[in-house]
């Protein structure tokens, strides 16, 4: 079985001369949980974009599920984003005037899945984060904490074999925070595959391998 993520020589240059990542290899194999740590600009977002296929690496190789990436076009990309891929960011990324349940169906549209079984899969993926009792309520009616329960559904919905999160209790408050990682402690022991970004070393810690990087560069791992 190939593993979920392979990166070799990941490398990305915006504009100026300095890289922002300088040629990272890193393999994630399926079921486990990954923490990116590293200070500010360390290059943290910039890898964990390229690997979600967000943006493209300057130089490199990124195989996902045992696909290469690398040189797919902006269509098949889209694709694979949406098939293989849920994104959890720290400032959430819901649209305000869609309610939750709309919000998580969203994914599913895409897939052209109809959409009374895209509303009532979204329900259950709320169900699922402990909000069944929301799923109408728009973001802007919902507290930080919810919001972000509401993207992990949206990001779960489609089943992508991968999650990707940007410090996803980076907006939180410390109990809500906690939360987050406990449903994400959940998700890995169900088997899911976890790549998150954080420089908070509390929060790496729900981690079972951490991946440091400094200055573009992934120095060790602990
Ligand atoms: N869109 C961009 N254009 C130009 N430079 C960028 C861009 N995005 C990031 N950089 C630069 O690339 C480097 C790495 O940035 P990145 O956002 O990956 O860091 P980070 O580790 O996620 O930091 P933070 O913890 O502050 O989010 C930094 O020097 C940053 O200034
Ligand atoms: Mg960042």
């Amino acid at each position: 079985m190939s593993a979920v993520l392979e990166a070799r020589g990941l490398q990305r240059r915006y504009g100026g001369a300095t890289l922002a990542l300088a040629g990272a290899d890193l393999v994630v194999e399926r079921g486990q949980f990954v923490a990116l740590v590293g200070t500010s600009g360390s290059g943290k977002s910039t890898l964990l974009q390229l690997l979600g296929c967000l943006d493209r690496p300057d130089a490199g190789t990124l195989h996902i599920d045992g696909e290469d990436v690398s040189r797919l076009s902006d269509d098949a990309l889209a694709r694979v984003r949406n098939r293989r891929i849920g994104f959890v960011f720290q400032s959430f990324h819901l649209l305000p005037r869609l309610r939750a349940d709309e919000n998580v169906a969203l994914p599913l549209r895409y897939a052209h899945v109809p959409e009374a079984t895209r509303l009532e899969r979204a329900r259950e993926l709320l169900e699922r984060v402990g909000l069944g009792h929301r799923t109408h309520h728009l973001p802007g009616e919902l507290s930080g904490g919810q919001c972000q329960r509401v993207a992990i559904a949206r990001a779960l919905v489609a089943d992508p074999p991968l999650l990707l999160a940007d410090e996803p209790t980076g907006n939180l408050d410390s109990t809500s925070g906690r939360e987050i990682l406990e449903l994400f402690t959940t998700l890995h022991a169900e088997g899911r595959t976890i790549v998150m970004v954080t420089h908070d070393p509390h929060v790496a810690s729900f981690a079972d391998r951490r991946v440091h990087l400094e200055d573009g560069h992934i120095v060790r791992e602990t």
